[in-house]
This record gives C-alpha cells, sequence and structure tokens, in this order.
C-alpha cells in the first residue's frame, strides 16, 4: 500500500493539526471527517480539502476505503470508537488520553489482537524536536541512570470549558488533560520504568475562573464557562520499581503569577531541562557543563510535532513500522493516571503488585 486513506473523527479545536499534518504528507489522502456537528465537519472538509463528510461513525467503520482513523473526540468516547473502529480493521491515532480510565483502557487492548494493525497514542510531546534530540543524548548515556524527574504545567487560568469541565465526559481535569502528557514523555525518557506507588492530591478551590478578564487561552469548541467539576489543581509523587521518581503538578486555575511549564530529569552522569527550553547538565574535568543544542524549536512547536507525530503514524501504517507510542504505552500511562486520582480520592498510596494489568 502506497497511499493511507485517512478519516478524522472529531472536527474541534485538535483536528486542524492532524488534518493539517496529514494534508502535508504526500503519502496521504484525505479522505473523509466526521463530527456529531455536521456543520464543524462540513466546515473542516472545505478547509483541509477532504473529500467526504460522514454522518455517523458506522458508515466510517463501515467504508473499506477508510484505512486510518484519527480520533479526536471527547474523552468518553475513545474507549469505544477505538474498540471498534479496530473490530473493523482500522488503523487508529488516539488522541490522548487513551480513554478515561484504566478499565477502559484495557477494552482496548482487549480488542486489539490484529498485529499489523498499528494503534498509536496521541503523546505528541514525544515526537518534539527537543524530545527527540534529548532521547538521543540519553541513550547515548549522557545522563546515566535518571533517579528524579519533575514535570509542572501550571495555568492560572486555563479552564477550556464544555466538555473538558464535564467530569462524565473528561473523565478529570488538568491532570488527565495535562498530566497526561507530563506523566507520559518523563516516563517515557526515563526508560519505561514499572511503577510501584504513587500519592496524589487534587484541589477544587478556585472553579474555572470564568469571572477573569483580559487574558485569553485555549478553549474547546463548545466553550462555554458555566458547568465545570473537574479539580483545578492536581499533584503526584509516582515512585518505579527501581527506585526512580517522577513528581508532577498542574492546574487549570491558580493563583500564580503566570503560566508555567517545565520538564527536567535529573540522572547520575547528567541533568536535562526539555522545558521550558532544552539544555543538558553535566560535569567533566570538574566542571559543570551546560550544554545548549542548537535546533530550530528549543521548546515544544506543535505544528512541527503534530507533523512528525502524523508522518511517524503514517510510516507505521505503510511500511509495517513499530508505532514509537504504542497501545501498551498508552495503557500504562492510564494507570498512573488513575493511581494519581484514586490515591486523592483514598488520602492513600496505590501500591502496585507484580501484575496489575
Ligand atoms: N495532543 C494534545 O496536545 C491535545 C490538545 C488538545 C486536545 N487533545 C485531545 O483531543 C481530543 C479533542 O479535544 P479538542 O480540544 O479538539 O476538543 P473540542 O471540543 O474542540 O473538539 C472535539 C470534537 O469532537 C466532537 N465529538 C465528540 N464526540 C464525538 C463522537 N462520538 N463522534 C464524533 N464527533 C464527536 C465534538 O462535536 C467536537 O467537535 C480530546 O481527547 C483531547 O484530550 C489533545
Amino acid at each position: 500500500m502506497n497511499e493511507l486513506k485517512v478519516c478524522v473523527i472529531g472536527a474541534g479545536m485538535i483536528s486542524d493539526f492532524h488534518l493539517q499534518s496529514y494534508r502535508q504528507n504526500r503519502r496521504v489522502k484525505l479522505y473523509g471527517v466526521y463530527d456529531l456537528s455536521m456543520e464543524r465537519a462540513a466546515e473542516k472538509a472545505v478547509r483541509f480539502g477532504v473529500q467526504k463528510v460522514f454522518r455517523t461513525a458506522e458508515e466510517v467503520f463501515a467504508d473499506p476505503e477508510v484505512d486510518a482513523v484519527s480520533i479526536c473526540t471527547w474523552n468518553h468516547t475513545h474507549a469505544e470508537l477505538g474498540v471498534k473502529a479496530l473490530e473493523h480493521g482500522k488503523h487508529v491515532l488516539m488522541e490522548k488520553p487513551l480513554a478515561m480510565t484504566f478499565p477502559e483502557a484495557l477494552r482496548i487492548r482487549d480488542a486489539a489482537v490484529e498485529p499489523d494493525i498499528v494503534f498509536q497514542v496521541g503523546f505528541v510531546r514525544r515526537f518534539a524536536a527537543g524530545t527527540r534530540v534529548l532521547k538521543t543524548f540519553i541513550d547515548d548515556g549522557l545522563l546515566g541512570e535518571i533517579y528524579y524527574a519533575k514535570g509542572t504545567h501550571l495555568r492560572r487560568i486555563g479552564n477550556p470549558g464544555g466538555w473538558f469541565a464535564d467530569r462524565s465526559r473528561s473523565g478529570g481535569g488538568p491532570l488527565i488533560d495535562l498530566g497526561v502528557h507530563l506523566l507520559d514523555v518523563c516516563w517515557y525518557l526515563m526508560g519505561k520504568p514499572e511503577v510501584a506507588r504513587i500519592r496524589g492530591v487534587t484541589f477544587s478551590e478556585l472553579g474555572n475562573r470564568g469571572n477573569v478578564e483580559g487574558l485569553s487561552f485555549y478553549k474547546a469548541a463548545d466553550y462555554c464557562a458555566g458547568k465545570n467539576d473537574v479539580e483545578d489543581l492536581a499533584a503526584a509523587m509516582v515512585t518505579f520499581k527501581n527506585g526512580a521518581t517522577l513528581m508532577i503538578d498542574v492546574s487549570f486555575s491558580l493563583h500564580a503569577k503566570q503560566d508555567e511549564t517545565a520538564i527536567r530529569l535529573y540522572g547520575k552522569n547528567g541533568g536535562a531541562e526539555l522545558e521550558p527550553e532544552l539544555v543538558l547538565m553535566t560535569e567533566q574535568n570538574d566542571t559543570i557543563l551546560n550544554i545548549h543544542p542548537q535546533i530550530d524549536h528549543l521548546t515544544i512547536d506543535f505544528d512541527e510535532a503534530f507533523g512528525a507525530e502524523i508522518d511517524h503514524f503514517v510510516e507505521c501504517c505503510l511500511d509495517g513500522k513499530k508505532s514509537e507510542a504504542p497501545l501498551e504505552d498508552g495503557i500504562e500511562v492510564m494507570k498512573m493516571l488513575d493511581g494519581v486520582y484514586e490515591s486523592s480520592k483514598t488520602g492513600r498510596e496505590v501500591v502496585y503488585d507484580q501484575d496489575d494489568q
């Protein structure tokens, strides 16, 4: 197969990055788009030159012309759509989070029985230029064994509203939305160690700060500042079986001076900051060195990262490559997300046995 016919399901904010990246890939035909809102799907079809607007998900899956789907819908639909796509033999690029809960993620795993069908999770940070460069240095041993990592994504006002603020459709707030990326990229760069224990806390103190004026922020396609039942701050400590530890804190609403994103990893031979800007640290000849890689994007550039993510997905589908962001990693990250929510609910640490799957 030399051409991949793709249908994008869910035509909201993030679908633009998928549609644009597919459009730029010469091996892809943008075949279809489907959204609960026909109007939105039709608008995207015109804007990105998509051949067909589907009316139902069933139509998409039943169409033998569709080779692959990007699922860019609300989180509570991920498991069902993912399972159906797999049952119909479609390759899947699933936006993060893989599902709303760990049991839902396992339902997808149970449907992934066909080894030639690609299932990639939208861990876009893995594909950012900075991450790719840092990974080569980690693989070469510059950091040595990584024993501590810390990820921060604090928004002072950044609840996207709509379904993001409705737990029944999102599964949670900043943890499942932003924390998923931090847990993933740190865990990935740490060498994907096995989870041993999780302690998490969440707070719902400020609400969505819908009263604040004068600041713009990311909004869901169906933004409304009304309903909000998700946490506005989450923090967690994940300890792995090799003793390494990962800490994260994430917020939609916080009395912070400014928004902040930081991703830092510390190893026995060196350290690295991936955000806010890629820099590596080490020691040589009794001297501390800060190493500044010379690349175009020292912080994540979403156009570039989505382009790389989707080019990789297309290669996996057409050339039989193994995905760099496979289903099993989505499941492991989902386990961590569930662990943080569970710990915050019970006030206790969640401890994992050998076979918790
Ligand atoms: N990778 C990233 O950095 C990133 C960033 C933002 C959002 N996302 C993820 O992308 C997904 C969508 O987020 P968004 O910001 O685009 O939200 P959005 O609300 O802007 O768009 C979602 C669209 O999906 C449609 N939809 C919902 N359920 C559907 C269904 N069953 N069938 C067809 N269409 C359906 C809605 O009508 C809407 O148009 C979420 O899972 C979110 O977590 C990822």
